[in-house]
């Protein structure tokens, strides 16, 4: 007979094996109690009264010889969650590795707030420094910043509201990218980073080699022997996946890549980036018209889905702009919120005008009249960006979507104009960014296609595979190029483009 509970006729271990699993069961649900809550969950007042973990990292650290307040954020919102430590509970030794900067987990009670400036708050009872920050040595300090020094520690910058709300929005719009075109069907491609054709034609491009450089393999001529490189030819980062998409849409009718692109151009300017991502959709069967309409819905859907996603985000970055403008003379000030200005893109058609159009706007501006522009204007000039300024600021104040331009001026594959000296072209320009997307119907008519690549010097035979679409089952079709960060700077208002990618590729600067 195995030995029994002396309360109740139940075998010892049967006993002894019901307290182990009650117990653990208790072990588990402490456990999945203290899961970690994000800041975010947190500060909506989920789980008030109860005990909760979170970690994250100390924004400031302020108090009396009574209590310490503690602002913790982990990212997940703009919002820091105020952590109440009372003295009797913990001592300053605790408390001293508790500085700007140090990753901490934190576990308490989370209640409403008796301060202003939060609803919730985590009265703590346990305080653990997971990471120290040497408050000599850590950069990122109370005072605000300027965006320049930032950029040097681009490594840190995410730690700040500026960069943390810039970052989440740009997380949202790529989300709602990927929404947008899946709510159509489009599929999404993954084209080539490494190419060996130039998209643009305008050869401003990466070169990608494995040769070595002191000492290259020569072709009879002197020239280097690519044949003897990787690829067994000369290879590129990609500028576009255009040529690759638009052989997709002649398959999945209509597709979309998001990708980086890279550009080796010199230019130094807040709108350019040697490395940026584009979005580029390619439909079968569309028309410029259609292009047109797809683009400025996409653009309307994505803007507003970060206003609705991140609006706390959006309403720091105005205040933010907001205050930016009071240092500045009246007459260069704002005349909208950033909000307002965003409201009044999503909500309002887009202005359509021709290239023609615009050039004779600009010809009668009295701005023109007046000589202000640096860059003269006629027909057939390439848009300078203080002309593309006058008509969406000046002019229309709102976006404004210009069609068929001069063929000279634009790539070799957009489709040529029954007048002969035109092509369907398109560029979309926004308030203080100037061009976010560059598009147009393409030339499916083989003849005039490789007349154009011959004008422009590309070897119809390299590009042979681009050129069989045309050749097998060819038919209408168009498409258009986002810049990514350049909407991006629309919608959060940050003036530099370096400002709203992690780690900006400019001419000079690959740090991180
Ligand atoms: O106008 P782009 O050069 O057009 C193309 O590349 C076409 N293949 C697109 C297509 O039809 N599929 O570039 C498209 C957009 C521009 O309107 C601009 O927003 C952005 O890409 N862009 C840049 N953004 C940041 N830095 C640069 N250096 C950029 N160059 C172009
Ligand atoms: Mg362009």
């Amino acid at each position: 007979m195995p030995p029994t509970c002396y309360l109740c006729p139940l075998p010892k271990q049967k006993i002894i094996d019901l307290y182990l699993h009650t117990r653990d069961l208790i072990r588990h649900n402490d456990d999945i109690h203290m899961q970690r809550t994000k800041v975010k969950d947190l500060l909506t007042g989920a789980g008030e009264g109860q005990d909760v973990l979170l970690k994250g990292w100390v924004r400031t650290k302020r108090g009396n010889k009574y209590v310490t307040f503690i602002a913790v954020n982990d990212g997940s919102t703009i919002n820091n969650l105020q952590v109440v430590a009372n003295a009797d509970a913990f001592s300053e030794e605790v408390l001293k590795d508790v500085t700007t900067g140090a990753a901490i987990a934190v576990t308490g009670e989370l209640v409403a707030s008796q301060g202003k400036g939060q609803a919730f708050e985590v009265q703590a009872k346990s305080i653990e420094v997971l990471g120290k920050a040497d408050p000599e040595a850590y950069p990122l300090q109370k005072k605000a910043h300027s965006l320049e020094f930032l950029r040097e520690i681009a490594h840190l910058r995410f730690r700040t509201n500026t960069f943390g709300a810039v970052f989440r929005v740009r997380n949202a719009m790529a989300f709602a990218v990927h929404k947008f075109f899946n709510e159509k069907g489009f599929v999404y491609m993954h084209t080539p980073i490494i190419t060996a054709s130039d998209a643009e034609g305008a050869g401003e491009m990466f070169k990608v080699t494995t040769l070595d450089l002191d000492n290259p393999p020569r072709t009879e001529e002197g020239h280097i022997n690519f044949n003897e490189d990787f690829f067994g030819r000369a290879t590129n980062l990609t500028v576009s996946g255009q040529m690759e998409g638009e052989v997709a849409a002649m398959a999945f009718s209509d597709i979309y890549t998001f990708g980086p692109t890279f550009r080796a151009e010199n230019s130094n300017t807040t709108r350019h980036l040697a490395e940026f991502w584009m979005i580029e959709p390619e439909m079968a069967f569309y028309d410029l018209k259609m292009n047109a309409d797809l683009a400025e819905e996409f653009i309307k859907y994505i803007i507003r889905h970060a206003l609705e996603h991140n609006r706390e985000d959006i309403e720091f970055l105005a205040q933010r702009l907001a205050e930016e403008d009071k240092a500045k003379p009246q007459n260069e000030r704002q005349e909208m919120t950033l909000i307002e200005k965003l409201e009044l893109v999503v909500n309002n058609e887009f202005e359509r005008v021709t290239y023609t159009e615009a050039i004779d706007i600009l010809l009668n501006s009295n701005h023109y009249k007046k000589k202000k522009f640096q860059y003269d204007v006629s027909w057939g000039i390439d848009l300078q960006s203080e002309h593309e300024r006058y008509l969406v600021e000046k002019h229309f104040k709102k976006p404004v979507i210009v069609t068929d331009y001069p063929k000279d001026i634009k790539a070799f594959y957009m489709r040529l104009n029954d007048d002969g000296k035109t092509v369907a072209a398109m560029d979309i320009l926004a308030p203080g960014i100037g061009e976010i997307v560059g598009g147009s119907q393409r030339e499916e008519r083989m003849d005039i296609l490789v007349e154009r690549m011959k004008m422009v010097g590309i070897d119809p035979e390299e590009m042979w595979w681009f050129l069989d679409t045309r050749r097998f089952g060819g038919c209408p079709h168009a498409g258009f190029g986002l810049g990514f960060e350049r909407v991006v700077q629309f919608v959060t208002g940050m003036g530099n483009i370096r400002d709203v990618i992690p780690f900006p590729r400019t001419p000079q600067n690959a740090e991180f």
